[in-house]
């Protein structure tokens, strides 16, 4: 079969020939049930039977893989889809560095193997419950469609990690593949394996920053588990990429439209302070300072996720050729890190400093370095916004120390500008760096939704273009009765 294409004839779209691959097959369609049933608890609370306008990956060729049409939720083709193997295709790091790459699991790495992929498969399905409650409050039909479309393809992540489990891990590939479906996000008994994970996502702000900030994670991630010497988990991973793009589209222009609309509202209003909270909101928009503060919190939670600076997890995923750099191939090094060194930011003496450690431990905070470069592009492009705008504000990251549960500084309170300060300073200067609950009263205060095509809600900008090039009042989806 061309593995362009995806073959529909199968209950499971896929490119991965499994209507020959017969056991596989009968596990994933024992699986589908239980999906489904998960699907119809935690997926989008009220709208499973609207028909929205959303793509479905129908081949995974660069040029054209999406196709666009109404559909209902529950009727979604969630497929198995790798992105074209490469025959020639090598090991490109780690001590197995130049071997052809695998197509079957290496023994002796299987449990580490396994780990990563449930880790990864764990957040796939924990942001779609997060999300649940949030097309009741939708600011537009676009935003909505915006929002289904993330969650499907969240719910598609999730088939790509149990595909690998089952197919490549046996009886425990497939019981790690039913517990991805019995975790849920927040909850006390069992909850999902990562910490940002488990928090709620109340309005539609959260959303677009968690898609910003905690979707970029996932990309991070996502790109190394891409340089995989384990060859199915890289060519699932890749296509993943595809698909996760968007996601940050969503993040990115959202928090951009919320920026739009507050700065134009503050100039029609003749409001030159955007410190003046108070002003600012009586025009029922966000004001930037709580944008500031939204931002510091979920690229804090963000910045967790990936774990202890020095890992020797880490050195070993990399040491094994199962999880490489961020644009591995294209950096040049010996690839294999044994003798090299990486500066990590550490505590030393009650102070933080830049410190020499051995590059193969350091490699969670080199990934982490890549990201908050990653993220502060982003920013710029935000700042752009405000400042076009003529509003005299800036949008930073804050510093790495900055309300951290994980690593170096899980125990010490830090500013946004990275310096110390004792718990009771923080206790007293928290809520001026982190959103109090008045301020998530006042967001929550304005998530009323809107339904109607082609308006908006009033703290958020239309935008620019639609998505499939549609007109500005399109209905992006028909919400059953
Ligand atoms: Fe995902
Ligand atoms: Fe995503």
């Amino acid at each position: 079969m061309n593995v362009m294409n995806v073959d529909y004839t199968t209950k499971i779209p896929n490119n991965v020939n499994l209507a020959e691959d017969r056991q596989v097959l009968k596990a994933l369609e024992g699986w589908h049930p239980g999906y489904l049933d998960w699907w119809n608890d935690m997926g989008p609370e009220g709208f499973q039977e609207s028909l929205v306008y959303l793509r479905t990956a129908i081949s995974v060729d660069p040029k054209g893989w999406a196709k666009f049409d109404y559909v209902r939720m529950p009727e979604y083709r969630w497929g198995v889809l790798l992105a074209p193997q490469d025959e020639a295709r090598l090991v490109n790091f780690g001590q197995h560095k130049g071997e052809k790459a695998w197509q079957e699991v290496p023994g002796e790495y299987r449990a580490m193997l396994r780990r990563l992929v449930v880790i990864q498969g764990d957040t796939e399905p924990a942001s779609v419950e997060q999300q649940r409650h949030l097309g009741k409050t939708a600011p537009s039909l676009y935003d909505m469609r915006n929002l289904f479309q993330v969650n499907v393809e969240e719910g598609r992540h999730l088939w790509a990690m149990v595909y690998l489990l089952q197919k490549y891990f046996g009886r425990d590939g497939r019981e790690e593949a039913d517990d991805l479906l019995r975790r849920r996000s927040g909850d006390e008994d069992s909850p999902r394996m990562l910490g940002a994970f488990n928090e709620a996502t109340p309005d539609w702000l959260s959303f677009f920053m968690f898609t910003f900030f905690t979707d970029r994670d996932g990309k991070m991630q996502l790109e190394s588990l891409a340089q995989s010497g384990f060859d199915p988990l890289s060519r699932t991973t890749r296509f993943m990429l595809t698909e996760e793009a968007h996601h940050m589209f969503v993040g990115e222009t959202g928090v951009g439209r919320v920026l739009q609309r507050t700065c134009e509202a503050m100039k029609a209003a003749g409001i030159e302070d955007p410190n003046d909270i108070e002003k600012v909101r009586a025009l029922g928009v966000i004001d930037l300072p709580t944008m500031q503060k939204k931002m510091n919190l979920h690229y804090s939670l963000s910045l967790d996720l990936f774990g202890s600076e020095v890992s020797t997890n880490a050195a070993n995923f990399y040491n094994a050729g199962l999880k490489g750099r961020f644009q591995e191939t294209k950096i040049e090094d010996d690839h294999r890190l044994t003798d090299d060194i990486y500066q990590v930011l550490k505590m030393v003496d009650g102070e933080i400093k830049l410190v020499d450690e051995p590059a193969l431990t350091a490699l969670n905070m080199r990934l982490r370095d890549d990201y908050t470069a990653d993220c502060a592009k982003g920013v710029e492009r935000w700042n752009k916004i405000i400042e076009k705008a003529g509003v005299n504000f800036r949008l930073e990251l804050p510093h790495t120390a900055f309300h951290r549960q994980i690593g170096e500084f899980a125990n010490v309170q830090a500013t946004p500008k990275g310096i110390i300060v004792s718990d009771a300073e923080w206790a007293r200067i928290r809520n001026d760096y982190l959103p109090s609950t008045a301020d998530g009263d006042f967001i929550s205060s304005l998530m009323t939704p809107v339904s109607e095509p082609g308006k908006f809600a009033n703290w958020i900008s239309p935008p620019k273009v639609g998505i499939d090039n549609k007109p500005g009042d399109f209905e992006y989806v028909k919400i059953a009765a």
